[in-house]
């Protein structure tokens, strides 16, 4: 007889104008890896905020039990003092702080009040080991990659002796390689030291790899839970679930309206690195699309995607950039990324938040921020003009 580690019950959360969970009811059994599925925007994190405190008692109905003891959680404190670690999809590891440091921030090692670095530098080197990274504790965490990090921060969680790890789409930034290193990780800690996990992610072939056991949220409601040795678990189940419809092809028929005219081409483009110019980052890409057509860039992490689309927004990337950009037959030379905006292109960053939006401003100034001229008159913002654009 399995034993339950943890059951979440009617669980409903409110945000203004929101209602993000609607009676959600999941219970995780020891020793197993949970997955939780559903479409973004689903109430997935929302869910596993509710269960670590940040979302405090008394901002949600509903009860939530681990180990047979009811919780009542006010911050993130009081759940991981009964070992639930949640490791966010954003990280949170601090970047100019060694990975030893950042391991037991909050949770310093010391002796006498004075911190023990003998002691922090050790077990965070043990650590590590447990999860397959020899890396220096020393070194700080800006010079490790997003990956390592993420192992990091699975290393931190052992460090707060963790009873549940949940994981928010632990694998959405890192290639096959390094996603397929932390599943297996999971599995391992599942296997050797007897840790149970909830894990977030809407990749069905990860799912299907490592979860014992799947529950499907979808518009904050739970749909089901399948279990992968008791019930006929196939993709198109769990599809079914997410998206609440039959999916009678998962790439649906499009109106073709590519046109033969090419609006858009780069020629020969090369790009070296911005800071160690010596590297090249892009070699000799060409690329064509035609007017009405969608073009993917597909590639790795690290393969130059970003540094390639970056350095034709008017070189807002890259040193001793080469190559043509013609567009609808006029060749262009985009110096500045002004120069890109006023010829007509647009980028839309990668990381919104850090490099695309002004977060203490409104959508309105955000909006209009990348075309000055169209909402200004002798130097000043026209707020009428501003409003109607
Ligand atoms: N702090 C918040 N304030 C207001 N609305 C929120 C907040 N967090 C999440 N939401 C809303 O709750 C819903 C569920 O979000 P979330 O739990 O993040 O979904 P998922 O993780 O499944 O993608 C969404 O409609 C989202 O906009
Ligand atoms: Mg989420």
């Amino acid at each position: 007889m399995k034993k339950t580690l943890l059951e979440m019950r009617n669980i409903t959360k409110e945000f203004p104008g929101v209602k993000a969970l609607d009676n959600v009811n999941i219970t995780v059994q020891e020793g197993e890896i949970h997955a939780i599925v559903g479409e973004n925007g689903a109430g997935k994190s929302t869910l596993m905020n509710v269960l670590s405190g940040i979302h405090p008692y008394g901002s949600y109905t509903g009860d939530i039990y681990f180990e047979g003891q009811e919780c009542r959680h006010l911050n993130i404190k009081d759940s991981e003092r009964l070992g639930i670690v949640i490791i966010h999809q954003e990280l949170a590891l601090v970047p100019y702080l060694s990975i030893g440091e950042n391991m037991f921030l909050g949770n310093e090692q010391h002796r006498y009040g004075v911190i023990d670095w003998d002691q922090t530098y050790r077990k965070a080197k043990d650590y590590l080991l447990m999860v397959g990274l020899e890396e220096d504790p020393r070194t700080l965490i800006k010079d490790i990659s997003i990956a390592k990090q993420q192992l990091v921060e699975i290393a931190k969680a052992l460090a707060k002796n963790v009873r549940l790890l949940i994981l928010d789409e632990p694998t959405s930034s890192l290639n096959e390689q390094d996603a397929r290193k932390v599943l297996d990780l999971i599995l391992k800690l599942r296997q050797e030291e007897g840790i149970t996990s909830i894990i977030i992610s809407h990749k069905l072939d990860e799912i299907e790899y490592c979860a014992d056991r799947i529950t499907i949220i979808r518009d904050g409601c739970t749909v089901e839970t399948l279990d992968k040795k008791l019930d006929n678990v196939t993709e198109e189940r769990i599809i079914r679930g997410m998206v609440g419809r039959e999916m009678s092809s998962r790439f649906p028929q499009r109106e073709n309206t590519i046109q033969d005219e090419v609006a858009f081409e780069v020629k020969n483009w090369t790009v070296y690195h911005e800071l160690y110019t010596e590297r090249k980052v892009v070699d000799n890409v060409s690329l064509n699309v035609k007017k009405g057509e969608v073009v993917g860039i597909y590639g790795l992490m690290g393969s130059g995607r970003t540094e390639l689309a970056m350095s034709i927004f008017g070189q807002a990337y890259g040193s001793n950039i080469t190559g043509t950009i013609v567009k609808n037959g006029e060749v262009l030379e985009l110096n500045s990324i002004a120069e890109a905006i006023t010829s007509g292109i647009s980028y839309v960053t990668e990381d919104r938040k850090e490099n695309g939006l002004l977060l203490g401003s409104s959508i309105m100034h955000n909006i209009t921020l990348p075309r000055m001229d169209f909402v200004s008159k002798g130097g000043r913002i026209d707020k009428y003009l501003e409003r109607k654009t």
